[in-house]
């Protein structure tokens, strides 16, 4: 049986494995979007008549599902349903932008100050969304309990939609939008804070990564905590003396910078950092490992840690899913 969706004056058919996403899409009509698996949060609408599917809401928080909102890449309703895409204003916090700043060759630091409380904890991801209707995932790597801001640090990719916005248009005072926060991804204090912690990622997975050791160094964890920042190059790794002075002042937070084409006896160690990861766990059956960015690295890694014999409930992890 065919089903109808109705999005602003039109009402057309949805294919039988199409999304709303996909059925929207195909008439050409501009839905924000990214990753397309149920991630990101970029897709949110509204359903004024109809009633998401579970799926559709997995992960949304309670004032989402409780106005009807839903991921459109992950409705495949089976009645007849009317959709719009949510009132930015009701459905996100406006932001300012406080600081853009480079970090390396190409990744940004972001530096936004909410408009109104945005309950994030370090970890988590937001959606950015730019003044022309641009949306993406972005983690938060500041504590922004402690912080009067929220801080992201993008990559920029060539010909990105939001990379060409930061780079030509962005600016120090301009307004923006946030939304969110989501994921699982963060330090939780359990078993008197002694466990060891591993986290590791490439690229920009350190922005995570950053903010959860800083909330755990906060929260007065006691077990040691290990950060792997890894790179192909060693002018893709970045925050190296912020990172190595944090290691100096807190004697149970160790900071290692590796290179996969590196050379010896240099600032990092040369060597892949999944090896490095592996060799780091002494301790099984507690250590909680954090893993972020690159999907293909984060999901080889999580087998790797797995393999080795860490328990899947202390594998923490966030795939950096590209736009699809
Ligand atoms: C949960 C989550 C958290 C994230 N956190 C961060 C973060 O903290 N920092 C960060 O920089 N990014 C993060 N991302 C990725 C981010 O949301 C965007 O996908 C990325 O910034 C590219 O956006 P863009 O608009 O510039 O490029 P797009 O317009 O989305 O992409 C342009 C083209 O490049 C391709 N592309 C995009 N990304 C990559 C990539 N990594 N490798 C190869 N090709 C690619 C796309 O498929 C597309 O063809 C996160 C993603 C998710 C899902
Ligand atoms: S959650 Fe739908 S596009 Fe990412």
């Amino acid at each position: 049986m065919a089903y109808k969706i109705s999005y602003g004056d039109s009402t057309y058919v949805r294919q039988a494995d199409d999304s709303v996403l996909d059925t929207l899409l195909a008439q050409g009509i501009d839905i924000p979007h990214s990753c397309r698996s149920g991630v990101c949060q970029s897709c949110l609408m509204q359903a004024l008549e109809g009633v998401p599917s579970e799926a559709a809401q997995a992960g949304l928080k309670s004032t989402y599902r409780a106005k009807a909102y839903f991921l459109a890449c992950c409705w495949y309703p089976e009645e007849d349903v009317v959709v719009k895409l949510p009132n930015t204003a009701d459905s996100a916090v406006a932001a300012t932008i406080s600081e853009i700043e480079p970090l390396n060759h190409n990744v940004v630091r972001l530096r936004l100050i909410a408009d109104k409380p945005f309950d994030a904890i370090a970890g988590q991801h937001l959606t950015l969304i730019t003044p022309h209707n641009v949306a993406r995932s972005y983690s938060i790597a500041n504590v922004p309990d402690e912080e009067a801001y929220i801080e992201l640090h993008v990559r920029v990719i060539a010909n990105g939609k939001l990379s060409s916005w930061l780079l030509h248009e962005a600016k120090t005072g301009m307004a923006v939008y946030l939304r969110g926060p989501a994921g699982e991804c963060f330090y939780v204090a359990e078993d008197e804070k002694n466990f060891p912690i591993i986290l590791a990622g490439t690229g920009t997975g350190l922005a995570p990564l950053l903010g959860i050791a800083r909330d755990a160094l906060r929260q007065g964890h006691r077990g040691d905590i290990h950060l792997f920042h890894g790179a192909l190059k060693p002018e893709d790794l970045y925050l190296v003396e912020y990172l190595q002075a944090l290691s100096d002042r807190y004697a149970h937070f160790n900071y290692t910078p590796c290179v996969l084409h590196g050379l010896d006896g240099k600032f990092y160690v040369r060597g892949d950092i999944q090896e490095l990861v592996v060799a780091d766990i002494a301790d099984k059956k507690n250590t909680r490992i954090y893993l972020c960015g690159a999907p293909e690295l984060v999901n080889s890694l999580k087998k790797k840690v797995f393999l080795a014999g860490a328990s899947l409930a202390h594998i923490y992890h966030d795939a950096f899913l590209p736009s699809k």
